[in-house]
């Protein structure tokens, strides 16, 4: 190996681990490709952040990104331990519910939300956050045949610049998230002159994957700036929400990520001065999706094939049907060989999956052990935007997802088969005999 493991993954008798569990023993049990998170993992993440951000403030409110990981299972976890959600969809908003989160710590994000996605959030007093005019008259509309009033913030688009991939960056002022600048105030200003509605709280997303505090920093200054100008309008924000977007380290060579006690030291200030400057208390909420389950998870895959072509190939079962990630945005996964997780680093790879697609490349070029059909590699950091982006191309069922919690391991989703697959399509009626 050479990086330093994080502390849920080890290596035994020259083998990958996760928490207690064998690598090599799981992908035998359950199959391959296979997700497995684990539980204590995710636990401590989210105590982590939780516990960062109220050494400087007790009223804070997590509201975990579900779009990073939707599994029911992980969602009641995060439940358990007091989350809202930042739900995305009616979907998601009738996950959260289901994993027992409070409709009152939920918030209905999305730029293109339907007239049935404002219409459920009402019915089950989810606040919304509104990303245009256009939906603020609409959900009046539907506020107001159901008799009652809708409590709604704006999504601000701060207009700032990340360093992060282009395709996650949210914030910027060419973003299609948000309501710009010079027409934050007029719309607090419609939304009170709605008969339905209540503007109740403020809402941002700045990107994701982001390794630097400082531009959460100045969100956060945008923010109470613009809290001030709304206050001063006569809005009484009851939450501001500064969105998720710490990121981790992927490639654990190069990369270090800022702790959630570095992300706090540097917005609680801010966002606290900036209050108390207004004499407001409004709850803060923040909705981390990656940083709370991104390194709790592993996909284990076997090595169908090794080919020397004009690199060495190694031809493995999970593409990115499973991780879109490296495709979509040249992300970086570590890949270890868990059978061979002691021997020496001596040729270079090319781990690639099964998909018909030139671009389906887990990593690309890397030092591993010498690899042969049937080892097993675990792809690391897969649990944020992981499974929740996995598909059905080439038709491949999407495989199981296993939770370890101490020397247990358990399938908390089972694996598609054709047949699922199958059962979706049907047969048309010009087609019948
Ligand atoms: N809140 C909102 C409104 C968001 O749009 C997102 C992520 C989050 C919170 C959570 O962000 P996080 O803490 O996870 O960075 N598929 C991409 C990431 C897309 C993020 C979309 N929005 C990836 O695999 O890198």
């Amino acid at each position: 190996m050479t990086f330093t493991l994080p502390d849920h993954l080890s290596v035994r008798g020259g083998q990958l681990y996760i928490g207690q569990h064998d690598c090599v023993n799981l992908a035998e049990e359950y199959g391959t490709p296979l997700f497995v998170t684990d539980e204590e993992r995710l636990r401590s993440n989210f105590t982590r952040y939780d516990e960062a951000l109220k050494k400087h403030y007790s009223d804070v409110q997590m509201l975990y990104a579900a779009k990073a990981n939707g599994n029911l299972t992980i969602m009641k976890i995060f439940a358990q331990l007091g989350a809202g959600a930042d739900v995305f969809s009616s979907g998601e908003l009738h996950m959260a519910l289901l994993a027992g989160m409070l409709p009152e710590k939920l918030l209905f994000n999305g730029s293109s939300k339907t007239k049935d996605d404002l219409k459920l959030a009402v019915e089950k007093d989810v606040k919304v956050s509104l990303d245009s005019f256009d939906e603020l008259r609409q959900l009046n509309e539907i506020a107001g045949e159901a008799g009652k009033i809708a409590e709604v913030s704006f999504r601000i688009n701060p207009a700032i610049d990340v360093p992060t991939h282009p395709k996650i960056a949210t914030g910027l002022a060419t973003s299609k998230f948000g309501i710009k600048a010079d027409q934050i105030v007029d719309a607090y200003r419609a939304a009170m002159e709605c008969e339905n509605i209540l503007p109740v709280g403020m809402h941002c997303h700045i990107g994701s994957q982001i390794l630097a505090v400082e531009p959460f920093a100045k969100a956060a200054e945008i923010m109470v700036k613009v809290a001030g100008e709304i206050t001063d309008l006569g809005v009484r924000l009851t939450f501001i929400d500064i969105g998720g977007g710490l990121g981790i380290p992927y490639n654990h060579t190069t990369e270090t990520a800022p702790t959630p006690e570095e992300y706090a030291d540097a917005v609680m200030p801010v966002f606290l001065n900036g209050i108390r400057k207004l004499g407001i208390k409004p709850q803060l909420w923040v909705e981390p999706g990656r940083n709370l389950v991104g390194d709790t998870t592993v996909i284990l895959t076997k090595v169908n094939s090794v080919k020397t072509a004009h690199k060495k190939f190694v031809n493995v079962d999970a593409g990115f049907n499973l991780l879109l990630r490296p495709a979509m945005y040249d992300a970086y996964h570590e890949v270890i060989v868990a059978n061979k997780a002691d021997h020496d680093y001596e040729t270079e790879y090319t781990v690639t999956g099964p998909i018909c697609e030139t671009g389906d490349i887990i990593a690309n070029d890397r030092m591993l052990p010498h690899v042969e059909d049937g080892d097993i590699i675990a792809i690391l950091d897969a649990g944020a935007y992981g499974y929740s982006m996995a598909s059905q191309y080439n038709c491949r069922p999407r495989c199981p997802e296993v939770m370890v919690f101490g020397d247990r391991s358990g399938i908390m989703r089972r694996g598609e088969s054709v047949i699922d697959i199958l059962n979706t399509m049907k047969k048309l009626p010009w087609h019948e005999k």
